[in-house]
């Protein structure tokens, strides 16, 4: 028998999609081509627009699935993942006009809903992170920005895992999408993203231990290469990662987000039933350099092992 990706009868949560752009949308459907069901949780800004661009078809051409039909989402929820009780949303957040219409997005409401509305889940994917003062130094950051990154993109993994957990089957997989810059330095990735990115690195190994004695739940982490998604572009310079990879990568070609999706199509799937607590790399290897080949000062060396 042909080894095959096998997700039949298994529902995946994705949290963090707000286009067909990102790595959220690839994953949902390299989850869905594995035979998934698909549940979303969207940033509540983003719930209007994403679900209105959805129902005019403007995804339709990549909702499609290897054998023809849509990719199917049985159910989008609004989240904000930097709340976990109603009680903590501010007031000019709950008055704001584009959460206004919305209720039940924090995340202790949202995994209530999920537990009421499907009564388990099996796979968790966290694709989602928000820095507001993305784009300075870190040295230039100040204490509300530094702690809005980690709360936005590393304490809502830990919080949505605590909330959802008690509902995953056992065998369950949670996976969230991570950054080289937690680890090497990349200059403009700023404003804690890079702390948050670490945080929460060494937290899927903490999350692996608790949550697999707790619930037989698998953690695991991507990190991913550099994507042209909605909030790379937002960092600003994408562009150039991407040419910098090209350059320098072992592998020279342009990531495609459809890898990362399949990689974690493998994570979730019972294929990797003795991973936990990992980092994955799929990022054509950039990772593994320790020069920029690409560099004036390489210029000089003749050897052929620099080309
Ligand atoms: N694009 C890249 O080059 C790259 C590389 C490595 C890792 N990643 C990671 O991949 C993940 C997905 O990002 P992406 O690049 O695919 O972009 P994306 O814009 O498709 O996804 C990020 C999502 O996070 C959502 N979000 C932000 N704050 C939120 C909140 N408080 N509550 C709920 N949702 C919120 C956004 O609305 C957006 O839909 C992120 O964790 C990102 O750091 C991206």
């Amino acid at each position: 028998m042909m080894l095959k990706i096998d997700l039949k009868g298994k529902r995946a949560f994705i949290a963090g999609i707000g286009d067909d752009q990102g790595f959220g949308w690839a994953i949902a459907k390299a989850l869905a081509e594995a035979g998934a069901e698909i549940i979303i949780g969207t940033w509540t800004p983003l719930m209007k627009i994403f679900t209105t661009s959805l129902a005019n078809g403007k995804f339709d051409e990549s909702r499609r699935l290897s054998d023809g039909s849509l990719m199917q989402i049985s159910k989008i929820y609004p989240l904000d993942a930097a709340f976990d009780s109603p009680q903590q949303v501010p007031e000019e957040i709950r008055e704001n006009k584009r959460y206004k219409e919305y209720g039940g997005y924090t995340i202790a409401e949202v995994a209530q809903s999920i537990a009421a509305d499907f009564g388990s889940i099996d796979i968790f994917i966290h694709s989602l992170a928000n820095a507001p003062e993305v784009r300075k130094p870190l040295l230039d950051t100040s204490r509300e920005g530094y702690l809005s990154a980690l709360s936005s993109s590393s304490y809502s993994f830990i919080s949505l895992l605590a909330h959802l957990g008690p509902h995953m089957s056992k065998g369950g997989n949670a996976l969230s999408l991570t950054y080289m810059a937690s680890e090497r330095v990349i200059p403009g990735y700023g404003g804690g993203m890079s702390s948050a990115k670490a945080a929460l690195e060494s937290d899927t190994r903490t999350l692996a231990w608790e949550a697999g004695r707790r619930w037989g739940v698998r953690v695991n982490a991507i990190s991913a290469g550099a994507l042209r998604s909605r909030a790379a572009r937002a960092i600003g310079f994408i562009d150039a990662m991407i040419a910098y990879s090209a350059s320098n990568a072992p592998l020279q070609k342009e990531l495609d987000a459809s890898e990362v999706g399949n990689t974690a199509a493998f994570l979730c799937s019972d294929l990797a039933s003795g991973i936990t607590g990992t980092l994955v790399y799929v990022d054509n290897g950039i990772h593994a350099m320790g020069v920029a080949v690409d560099s004036p000062a390489l210029k000089q060396c003749e050897e052929p092992c620099c080309t």
